[in-house]
């Protein structure tokens, strides 16, 4: 198994591209499976989830092309399968994604039941309920889940928790049901409202994407189009705050500072320089920083899968600052490995409580899931002496090129590839 060597105590300096984002990727690619016509995106992130999707669709008899690393046309016209149990559909989270996509194309659809980081339980009732009300009958036994409707009728969903996935899903399916469906709650998430996007360039008639309240009209066909995946705000967000604990100085480019604003915030209260321009943002960090207390929240408030990178620098701050886990039930395993390097953080529940000013000392850390993986990185980055960090399958799933990217910033980090 791959593992990372890092050395700390060099401060990352220069300038770093950010890909395309990960959890919009994830929701664009089943969405080309409701086109008759060829679809074609650009910016897509280059790693293990987003690979493994597009080869699901291939398995599923999609023509697939790729004429760079970050370009795919896909051509679903010969799709006829609705029914996908294989391996990757199983371990990938956002296969979810194909009950609304397929549900959308062929009103039928058998898939596994999903799998993923594990952080604690991951129910997707509010995703059956929308399905339920657009009129599918939903069954989920022996850890199989069938979804078929006659047809799909459009209906009013309130989501009981806000949920990405969820949103997503629901959009999926309602574009192409009978008449408008309005959906209350609805997460705002960037990646939502570039799902929403996608699926209007297409052809569908979504209004409201970016707000608690969707409304989507059905249409009854949908083409192919070609777009570009937003930046991925929370790979955005990870080297910020590594810029900030290695107090350096860095370029973020290919960004959208507004998806950024809850960990610049966070980021200026704790002492850090911040200057956005338009589509870059530049971090510096600073010797002395506070201690913070972060709720994690829906968009726009701080986001959970950055909470893990954010325990590392608040390691880094003079004072007791907290951790509020507020999405996931169980986020908080990564504090186990950073109490070996010397962290002083203490769990109750869902909050973290973190004394800050504690050397981090290098270590065998193990990422245990994806964003850990990240937190993992950075830890090592700023710990005394050497850092090795296993389990890089997490983090391979969600980061394009990470070693590279950090090495360009003056890290000292090796891949050894075992
Ligand atoms: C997505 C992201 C993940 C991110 C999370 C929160 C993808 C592929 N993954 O995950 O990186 O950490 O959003 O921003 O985009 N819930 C229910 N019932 C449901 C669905 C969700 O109770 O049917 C709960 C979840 O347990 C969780 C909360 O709602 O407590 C939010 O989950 P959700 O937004 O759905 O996360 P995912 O879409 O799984």
């Amino acid at each position: 198994m791959d593992r990372l060597i890092i050395e700390g105590g060099h401060p990352l300096k220069g300038e770093v591209t950010i890909a395309g984002a990960k959890n919009a990727a994830l929701g664009l690619i089943p969405a080309v499976l409701l086109a008759e016509g060829v679809c074609k995106l650009e910016n897509v992130p280059n790693i293990k989830d987003v690979n493994r999707f597009i080869n699901i669709l291939s398995k599923m008899g999609a023509k697939i092309e790729r004429p760079n690393n970050n370009t795919v046309i896909f051509d679903t016209s010969s799709v006829a399968q609705y029914e996908m149990m294989d391996d990757e559909t199983r371990k990938m989270r956002a296969s979810y994604y194909l009950i609304g996509a397929l549900l959308g194309r062929f009103k039928k659809v058998v898939i596994p039941f999903p799998g993923g980081c594990n952080i604690g339980v991951r129910p997707i009732d509010q995703h059956i309920k929308g399905f339920e009300a657009l009129g599918a009958k939903v069954e989920i036994e022996h850890g199989i889940i069938k979804a078929y409707a006659d047809e799909l009728i459009g209906a009013s969903i309130y989501m009981d928790v806000v949920s990405v996935g969820a949103t997503i899903n629901i959009m999926l399916a309602a574009v192409r049901a009978k008449g408008v469906t309005i959906l209350e709650n609805a997460a705002k998430e960037p990646h939502v409202v570039d799902v929403a996007n996608f699926l209007n360039l297409m052809g569908a008639n979504i209004k409201g994407a970016g707000t608690d309240i969707i409304k989507i009209t059905g249409v009854s066909k949908m083409h192919g189009c070609e777009y570009m995946v937003i930046p991925d705000q929370i790979e955005a967000g990870t080297y910020m705050i590594a810029a900030v604990a290695t107090k350096g100085d860095v370029l973020i480019k290919n960004i959208i500072p507004k998806h950024l604003e809850s960990i610049s915030a966070k980021l200026i209260e704790m002492g850090a320089e911040i200057f956005e321009y338009d589509d870059s943002i530049r971090v510096i960090g600073k010797e002395n920083l506070r201690a913070i207390n972060i709720k994690t929240l829906p968009y726009p408030g701080f986001p959970t899968d950055l909470q893990q990178p954010m325990a590392v620098l608040m390691c880094m701050a003079q004072g007791l600052g907290t951790i509020t886990e507020s999405i996931f039930e169980n986020r908080f395993k990564y504090v186990d490995e950073l109490q070996r390097m010397g962290a002083e953080i203490l769990v109750n529940g869902r909050a973290a409580m973190i004394s800050g000013k504690k050397k981090l000392s290098g270590t065998k850390l193990s990422a245990t899931d994806l964003r850990a993986g990240a937190a993992m990185v950075i830890a090592g980055l700023v710990a005394d002496g050497k850092t090795e960090v296993t389990e890089l399958k997490h983090l391979d799933r969600g980061y394009e090129n990470m070693e590279q990217k950090l090495l360009g910033l003056g890290a000292k980090i090796v891949r050894i590839r075992d």
